[in-house]
């Protein structure tokens, strides 16, 4: 029993989350309240009409939903209450440190303030210091936006860039490579902000977009990112610069094929930091220990291997050395704990 990879044991794991889109946190009971308090008409009043709507077959179907359920987050205090319920959940899951993203341009084009979203959303990372959770923002470019909308977002933050940790790039990848977004990446990184970008799984030009992302851009992480796998220079490039690799096993059960388990493995035994995440809870249905148990469950995995993502998860992560030297000790103290409590 003492070698188990159970449930309690990934709980209580000490884990950092680096893929979390907060707006794909919206559980669709807090869709029906903020709905109502801003009265919205989402075309339902019932929950479990909205929990039907979350069902999608690839990244476009999912996209729709997503940024159709954003339609309910106007004030501040939305943004605060998405956040915050995110953060009570990433307690629970033994979360100790959140790299968060957030799509300001879905919202600012919808005419919501970008200041009330900025508010809201820092302010829930500052309350969850109470919680345990250290909580940091990334702000993401919609890829499917052009790169004069990002240039117009970066410029409108830009007095808020101490508050960010960094900058990514998500929403639908078809034809459009991380290339048209050159300089906002430049601009950021002149910023002092830390950079990654999303590499969804089996695009079109997946490894087009891995290789302009480790050659030209010069990422620090890829999101997803598990099809560099068809190129072994490409793996052997990343392994080289220390690039790692935010993996979300349910979320590609619905944009993928499978949980890409077997990649996430390989990847794994040829040195490449990859870590575990749950990115965008709400709408997959698991949070980071249900991604993390998919995984234990597939029987491909080791004790050790379930530890050495969680370890990868801090490596990964944009603290310092030091911080990282006590998480790192802290896993290794939980773990020492458990095998004595469950010889
Ligand atoms: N990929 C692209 N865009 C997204 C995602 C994702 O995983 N989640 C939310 N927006
Ligand atoms: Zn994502």
């Amino acid at each position: 029993m003492a070698h188990d990879i159970s449930r309690q044991f990934i709980q209580g794991l000490p884990k950092a989350e680096l893929h979390l889109h907060v707006e794909g946190t919206l559980e669709p009971e807090l869709k029906l309240k903020l709905a109502q308090r801003n009265h919205i008409d989402i075309g339902f009043d019932d929950v479990e009409s909205i929990r039907n709507t979350y069902n999608f077959s690839d990244l476009p179907s999912f996209l729709d939903v997503y940024y159709e359920g954003m339609k309910t987050l106007v004030t501040e205090q939305d943004f605060y209450d998405l956040a915050w319920e995110y953060l009570l959940k990433a307690q629970e899951n033994s979360v100790r440190h959140v790299e968060m993203f957030f799509d300001p341009q879905a919202h600012a084009s919808r005419g919501v303030d970008i200041e009330d979203v900025l508010y809201g959303l820092l302010r829930a990372c500052s309350d969850a210091r109470a919680l345990g959770v250290d909580a940091e923002l990334i702000m993401c470019f919609l890829r499917d936006f052009s790169a004069e909308s990002a240039r117009l977002t970066m410029e409108a933050v830009s007095e808020f860039a101490d508050h960010l940790i960094g900058v990514g790039l998500d929403s639908d990848e078809h034809n459009n490579p991380p290339l048209k977004f050159f300089n906002q990446f430049a601009h950021a990184r002149e910023l002092g902000l830390h950079v990654t970008a999303h590499a969804d799984i089996d695009q079109k030009d997946s490894i087009e977009h891995i290789k302009q992302l480790l050659e030209v851009i010069d990422v620090e992480r890829i999101d997803h990112g598990t099809n560099i796998v068809e190129d072994p220079d490409l793996v052997e490039l990343a392994a080289k610069h220390g690039v790692g690799l935010t993996s979300c096993p349910i979320s590609n059960t619905f944009c993928g094929n499978d949980t890409k388990q077997n990649e996430v493995k390989d990847l794994l035994n040829r040195g490449v930091q990859i870590c575990i995440n749950s990115d965008d809870p709400a709408y997959f249905g698991g949070y980071i220990c249900d991604n993390y148990e998919v995984l234990a469950q597939s029987g491909v995995f080791s004790r050790e291997d379930i530890i050495e993502l969680a370890k990868n998860s801090f490596r990964m992560s944009w603290i310092s050395n030091e911080r990282k030297t006590l998480y790192l000790q802290e896993i290794d103290a939980y773990v020492a704990h458990w095998d004595e409590t469950h010889a």
